[in-house]
């Protein structure tokens, strides 16, 4: 696909490059402040499965106060108050005000990184955007973001306070109402929230829990993420008050660009399009590898024996010191 033709086909791809965001996901967080109001009073915020840091980027800007410098202009200053912590298994680019711990969301060590770094206090929100490489089996793939999103759940039990919120997203699959009786468990406030910037065509949604009142004695453990209440399993066939249903709100009117539709390149009249280049290019993918074998055509070919593992990562090291001492080094 052409340079140009991703962003005439996805609007906030396009949107986010212009404006600086690192993703398009930012988007989605920002209509769901537009919505809920999230934002308001947070001084501790965590972004759980933050990579490449969209999210971050959003708490970034909209919690570190803008103070007037009595001259009329505005200055940001890092509040001494506000602390944002992001969790990723991947390392990301740094952001101003967020402390970045590489991490797995389901260990309790993370949980006791991101208490220390709050010195013992706990966060006003938490947020998740965590998805696991997607396998294409449905089924498969709506289990592994149930148990990422359950992960994410038993790690806020951990560090976020009571009357707290908590974002995360959910795949509307079929065994969707468990998830929304476990997070009701935990919170007094619980929707499902779709915001414009999330495409109609994906099953991906947003859970927004607001007010975290874990049941009276509850202890937070890492090793039991689902609690064992009266659930009945077979809650697709529940009729009545045994269903668990939980609101569902579409974010944004209409005015809002449509993520499934196909926008001009030039959207108004008086400016010409320009292509923007992504924002901040992925510090360490885990494709690089595969660009590196196939740019130096190492790659092993219908018919000739291929270079050995040990071989073609030796190249590929070389490659990058060379890189490095390069002065015109470009990012891939
Ligand atoms: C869709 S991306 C997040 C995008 C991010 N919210 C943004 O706006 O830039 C999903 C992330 O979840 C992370 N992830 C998946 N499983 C994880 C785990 N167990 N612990 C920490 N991060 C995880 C992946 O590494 C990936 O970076």
């Amino acid at each position: 696909m052409g340079r140009s033709s991703k962003d005439k086909r996805d609007i906030y791809y396009r949107l986010a490059k212009e404006e600086g965001w690192r993703a398009r996901s930012a988007f989605k967080l920002l209509q769901l402040d537009e919505e809920f109001g999230l934002f308001k009073g947070v001084k501790r915020a965590v972004d759980l499965c933050a990579a490449p840091g969209s999210w971050s980027q959003v708490l970034s800007r909209k919690l570190r106060v803008k103070i007037s410098d009595g001259d009329g202009g505005s200055e940001e200053v890092r509040s001494e108050e506000v602390k944002i912590v992001a969790v990723d298994l991947q390392a990301m680019a740094p952001l101003p005000g967020v402390t970045q711990i590489q991490g797995d969301i389901t260990k309790i060590s993370t949980a006791q990184e991101i208490i220390r770094h709050f010195e013992g206090q706990p966060a006003d929100l938490v947020v998740c955007d965590g998805a696991p490489d997607v396998t294409g089996l449905h089924d498969v793939d709506e289990y592994i973001q149930a148990q990422l999103l359950l992960a994410a759940l038993n790690i806020t039990t951990h560090v976020l306070k009571p009357g707290g919120t908590f974002i995360a997203k959910i795949f509307r699959g079929k065994d969707v109402t468990l998830l929304y009786s476990q997070l009701k468990i935990f919170f007094s406030g619980v929707t499902c929230a779709k915001p414009r910037s999330s495409r109609n065509s994906s099953i991906e949604a947003f859970v927004v829990c607001l007010n975290y009142s874990p049941p009276e004695g509850y202890v937070p453990n890492m090793s039991n993420p689902l609690l064992d209440h009266s659930y009945d399993v077979d809650f697709n066939q529940l009729e009545g008050p045994n269903r668990i249903i939980v609101p569902f709100l579409a974010c944004g009117d209409l005015s809002a660009f449509d993520s499934d539709r196909t926008y001009p390149l030039k959207l108004d009249a008086s400016r010409e399009y320009q292509y923007t280049p992504p924002t901040q290019p992925p510090i360490c993918p885990p494709y690089q590898q595969a660009c590196h074998l196939r740019k130096n055509n190492l790659l092993a070919k219908e018919g000739s024996p291929s270079l050995p593992l040990d071989q073609a990562l030796s190249s590929m090291q070389l490659s990058s010191q060379e890189q490095q001492s390069a002065p015109d080094t470009k990012q891939s």
